[in-house]
């Protein structure tokens, strides 16, 4: 199969992480030292995997890490204690609270808890704003990937249609305002369509790039892009499979297979938008770092 069609999120994220590492050893020369603390809250497994990979990519860039992993019945209080001491240890420059959160702790009261400058997941309602007049202290890490992928494969955003599938604040929303400011690898004009779009069909086929964030399977097909468009899968879906291992194997948002003739460029699930989330978060943290000391760069 031709590889020039792919776009390898593994290549991007490694690049950016090398030259993660080579920053994270210039602060060190000035004695400043990067740390994350992540929150992890109940047994979640998918989220142990994820909290345990950051740990390890913290350790391979030098960057200090910790994690406070508490029990499901921690209670709203005793989390916004944690959060508030972490607030004020100088040691850490990134607070992560791993999400989702039990039922019983209001996520939006815990984001906003944590203290915008060590907000290196941009969720706190004052990172979001910054964003959205086009002044981001950082930008969220899944929506911040996507961009670096097309800075590093030259996919030029400028005067483009764009459709993103999905309007998540997590990915959707974000997505739309960074393709919207006035900047490079952005002035995009951006559509975003949901599951109350009357017929998603009728916007993608228009589309010279579609990012889809929606969590279905193998949702965007062939016969709903133009021909060349550029395709970001965002989306990771475990799909039973009983000829893997673990008895499942991951699927994105985008039929692969259906859509892959037609397309220009696409990026792969796994190996596409995955790796560079958690590249960002390390470069999130270097760069709050460097925002909240006197560091000389
Ligand atoms: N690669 C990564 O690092 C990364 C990071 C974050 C998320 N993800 C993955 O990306 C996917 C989306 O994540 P998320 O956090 O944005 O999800 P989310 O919060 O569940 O939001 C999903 C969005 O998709 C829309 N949607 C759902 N079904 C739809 C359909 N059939 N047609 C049109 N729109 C539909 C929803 O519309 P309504 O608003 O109308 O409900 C919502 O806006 C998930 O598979 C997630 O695992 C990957």
């Amino acid at each position: 199969m031709e590889t020039s069609k792919i776009l390898n999120g593994k290549d991007v994220a490694e690049y950016i992480n090398h030259k993660s590492g080579e920053l994270v050893q210039k602060l060190k020369a000035q004695n400043i030292h990067p740390g994350l603390v992540v929150i992890l809250v109940g047994d979640d497994p998918a989220s142990a995997v994820y909290v345990r990979s950051k740990g390890r990519m913290c350790e391979k860039l030098g960057i200090l890490s910790a994690t406070h992993t508490l029990p499901a019945t921690t209670s709203e209080t005793e989390l916004l204690e944690l959060i508030s001491n972490l607030n004020n240890d100088q040691a850490y420059h990134g607070i992560l609270v791993q999400l989702p959160l039990p039922d019983h702790i209001d996520e939006q009261k815990i984001i906003e808890a944590i203290n915008p400058l060590k907000d290196v997941d941009c969720f706190h309602p004052k990172n979001v704003g910054l964003l959205t007049i086009g002044t981001p202290y950082l930008l969220p890490c899944t929506p911040a990937g996507i961009i670096e992928i097309f800075k590093y494969y030259k996919i030029a955003t400028n005067e483009k249609d764009v459709v993103i599938i999905g309007r998540s604040n997590i990915v959707g929303k974000p997505v739309a305002n960074i393709l919207l400011q006035k900047s490079e690898f952005a002035n995009a004009t951006v559509t975003v369509v949901h599951s109350r779009t009357k017929n998603i069909s009728k916007y993608t086929k228009e589309a010279d790039i579609i990012v889809a964030a929606i969590g279905q399977p193998a949702f965007l097909t062939a016969d709903m892009i133009k021909e060349g468009a550029v395709l970001v899968d965002v989306g990771i879906n475990r799909v039973d499979d009983s000829t893997a291992k673990r008895g499942y194997r991951l699927m994105g948002d985008i039929d692969y297979a259906d859509v892959y003739e037609k397309c220009s460029a696409i990026t792969p699930v796994p190996g596409g938008v995955g790796p560079m989330t958690i590249s960002m978060l390390m470069r999130n943290t270097i760069q709050a770092t460097i925002k909240q000391t006197d560091a000389n760069l």
